[in-house]
């Protein structure tokens, strides 16, 4: 069923988990975390950035994918297709093609410029019953080849973004995108903190899930985050097992080998296998299992 993700979040938020934000890269990955999202009652989130809606043919391709995709499964609990760091531009197109929820990234812009790009777009995805996500503080490390370093974000211009009416905040606590370089000093608890204090009740986004220690994770959802995205650690494991399948030789035809395992059904069927064993175990951590609702 899709549905913005605010009230999903709000739940969280009052009951002390986390909803994931699996990012999808295609048909494939968006079947397998639907499935799981599914068996194991939890509401997901599902991450599209704008490399990826690319990649997919557009982002009405991936709105309408995912519409039917939902529908055709039979998915009963709560989804939201969700723009991961989009632009103005991006942000505007996602209202109108039938997204559900859009995280507008400013945050390489001018705080004044970020907040008046904000408010607009609160406006025009709340007339459509969207949710909307903002970001203050970049989250740094490497996304669709932008790389950048881990900042933590100001509570003041936190409390600024969020009397915007914005329903979600992703604000940088040290954390990155991609893998965690070596010496990494962990998540700023004592920033978490009094970010939280100045935003209220608002629910917080950690981006950056992959490669977090467990419990720094739950520490995190302990002092007020509700929404956790992962992307690298699904993108791992999917290249892992279809690696190890093809290392075998099961997709080269032979004489022995005559089960056409280059069938892309049967090639990509380990990694798909791996991504829902990942996102069953992010939602088993996070807490979001038995939570649909
Ligand atoms: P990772 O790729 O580090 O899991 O982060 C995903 C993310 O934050 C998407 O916005």
């Amino acid at each position: 069923m899709l549905v913005n993700a605010t009230r999903m979040l709000k739940l969280a938020k009052a009951g002390h988990y986390a909803v994931g934000q699996i990012n999808i890269n295609n048909l494939e990955w968006t079947k397998a975390v639907l499935e799981t999202a599914q068996k194991l009652n939890s509401p997901v989130i599902l991450g599209v950035s704008a490399g990826a809606a690319k990649y997919m043919g557009g982002f009405k391709v991936v709105a309408d994918m995912v519409r039917a995709m939902d529908e055709c499964l039979g998915i009963t609990v709560p989804v939201a297709l969700h723009l991961d760091h989009g632009t103005y531009e991006a942000a505007k197109t996602c209202i109108e093609v039938g997204f559900t929820s859009i995280m507008f990234d400013g945050s390489s812009l001018p705080l004044e410029e970020n907040i008046a790009k904000t408010k607009e777009l609160v406006a025009l995805a709340h007339d459509k019953g969207l949710s909307i996500e903002a970001e203050v503080g970049a989250i740094g490390g490497t996304e669709d080849g932008v790389t950048a370093d881990g900042e933590v974000a100001d509570p003041k211009e936190c409390a600024k973004m969020v009397e915007l009416g914005i329903d979600f905040l992703a604000a940088g606590i040290g954390n990155i995108h991609g893998l965690y370089p070596a010496g990494w000093k962990g998540l700023h608890f004592d920033a978490l903190d009094e970010i939280n204090k100045a935003t209220g009740n608002i629910p917080l986004v950690l981006h950056g899930g992959t490669g977090i220690p467990d419990d720094q994770i739950t520490h995190a959802i302990k002092d007020g985050v509700s929404k956790i995205n992962v992307n690298t650690e699904c993108q791992l494991v999917f290249a892992g097992a279809v690696e190890e399948y093809c290392k075998a030789g099961k997709a080269t035809p032979t004489a022995e080998n005559t089960a056409k395992g280059y069938d892309p059904r049967k090639l990509l069927k380990p990694g798909v296998e791996a991504i829902k064993a990942k996102v069953e175990e992010k939602m088993v951590l996070f807490g979001s299992v038995g939570k649909a609702c």
